[in-house]
């Protein structure tokens, strides 16, 4: 699962953030466009949740629209947790999604689920358990 977070959004960079998952052999299984309600950010990052950044975090994940993904390749996790790079933006690899994209360790332009496991759960919040 990838989401691309409100600032790729705003800063027109949907279509380039696709052709860099698609270029890499992912199939988009699913897709679509929304806006987290700051109850629903809550819940999605309950993992979270008494971390210093939290607050932040929500404020930011639900300050405009947001692009979920379920995407499908061979080591699909691993493979997209490379492409994004780093949590910070700063410090994410040159050609990385997030350092060409994002900005800070907050605004870093893409989620990418940490395992399938996450994944599955991730899908469902979207899309449903027959996603
Ligand atoms: P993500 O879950 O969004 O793919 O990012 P990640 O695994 O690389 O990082 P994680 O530790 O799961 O953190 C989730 C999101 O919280 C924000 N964050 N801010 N200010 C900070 O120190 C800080 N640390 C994390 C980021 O937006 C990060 O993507
Ligand atoms: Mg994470």
């Amino acid at each position: 699962m990838l989401i691309i977070k409100p600032d790729a959004v705003s800063r027109n960079a949907i279509g380039a953030i696709l052709k860099r998952v698609e270029d890499k052999g992912f199939k988009i299984r699913q897709m679509r466009m929304t806006r987290f309600t700051r109850e629903e950010a809550t819940r999605f990052y309950a993992v979270h949740e008494g971390q210093p950044f939290f607050d932040g975090l929500i404020d930011f994940m639900s300050s405009g629209p947001v692009v979920p993904l379920a995407l499908e390749r061979v080591d699909a996790v691993s493979t997209l947790r490379q492409i994004i790079g780093l949590t910070d933006s700063a410090k994410a690899a040159e050609g990385t999604i997030r350092r060409d994209f994002g900005t800070t360790v907050q605004r870093n332009a893409v989620h990418a689920s940490d395992s399938s496991e996450t994944a599955t759960w991730e899908i469902a919040f979207f899309f449903g358990e027959n996603a």
